[in-house]
């Protein structure tokens, strides 16, 4: 995994701080074969705040790397990428009062001025590599970027989270899967067209249950552990199925996601309507889609 350059790369970046976020849509409205993918307005950041709760539910915890003493005791630095509205952040920054958390997204939802002083958000594109120096974090955490992260983009946004950590430190990814089990039809329709619509764009999602075998890659993470959790989406799945259904039919019924998936699965925007508010929640009454959360973390050791 060969990105020793990486960290020189940044010595003259600009890094963009807090920007002020438009409360309709961000710059990245340009890049519209991604607005279905990017959090880009305040109901699509409330479903983000909602999975964040929901996964947290589903782990009772934030984390599952064995940091917790550490973060408790000492002065970490902790950094998330892709931290959307940074509500990973906030619970942690409030909980975890000694430690320094940033949070990197190109998309400057994040939080302004409301937030805990020891929180910083970053405006930077993870795929330029992480304007950090090698060895800065403590923990180093990524979630829910399956949608934008190409298959082969993985080794080295992997490898620059690796590299920006300090030996004894940890990396952490979460990201959600499912294998089709229990999928009614319409869910199953509204999975493939969303498969297809990720690989148009060089995103695949097989790649994220071997997760592992790429970070395992990395000489400066040999052990990797992996953590999945099953759910039912839906009401036959209970309170967090109830809860995931909320997010996911939110999810599909609006414009962004109309017009990416309704020329995928070839009916009109009307149809698309019907089947998302209407179908689909009649069928999760009758079914049980499984779907789950994959966590994956590692320790660096110290290789010199
Ligand atoms: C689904 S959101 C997940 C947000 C957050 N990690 C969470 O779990 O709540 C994916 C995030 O990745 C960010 N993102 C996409 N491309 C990026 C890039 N090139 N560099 C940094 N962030 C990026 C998006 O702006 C978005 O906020």
């Amino acid at each position: 995994m060969g990105n020793n350059n990486s960290s020189l790369k940044h010595k003259n970046k600009k890094i963009e701080t807090n920007k002020e976020i438009d409360n309709k849509t961000t710059e990245l409205e340009e890049k519209k074969e991604l607005k279905y993918y990017i959090p880009n307005n305040y109901d699509d950041i409330d479903r983000v705040h909602m999975f964040h709760f929901l996964q947290r539910y589903i782990f009772q915890s934030n984390f599952s790397s064995p940091i917790e003493e550490r973060l408790m005791q000492e002065k970490c630095k902790v950094l998330d990428v892709g931290c959307g509205p940074g509500t990973w952040l906030l619970d942690l920054a409030n909980k975890y009062e000694k430690c320094v958390f940033y949070g990197l997204d190109n998309n400057p939802i994040f939080p302004n001025e409301i937030k805990p002083g020891n929180l910083n958000f970053i405006k930077a594109g993870m795929f330029d590599g992480l304007p950090f120096p090698d060895n800065e974090f403590d923990f180093v955490h990524q979630g829910f970027v399956l949608f934008v992260v190409k298959a082969d983009q993985w080794n080295f946004i992997i490898s620059e989270m690796i590299r920006v950590t300090k030996p004894g430190g940890y990396i952490e990814l979460l990201e959600p899967f499912s294998s089709f089990r229990g999928f009614g039809p319409i869910v199953r329709k509204i999975h493939e067209a969303h498969l297809a619509s990720c690989s148009e764009r060089g995103v695949d999602m097989k790649v994220l249950p071997n997760l592992d075998k790429i970070i395992k890659s990395n000489q400066q993470t040999p052990i990797v552990y992996k953590e999945e959790r099953f759910f039912i989406s839906g009401p036959n799945g209970g309170k967090v199925g109830t809860a995931h259904e909320d997010i996911y039919v939110g999810y599909h019924d609006n414009d962004a996601a109309m017009e990416n998936l309704s020329p995928i699965l070839g009916i009109s925007k009307e149809k698309y309507k019907i089947m998302i508010t209407k179908d689909l929640v009649e069928e999760l009454k009758h079914t049980s889609p499984e779907f789950s959360l994959l966590r994956f973390w590692a320790k660096k050791i110290n290789n010199n």
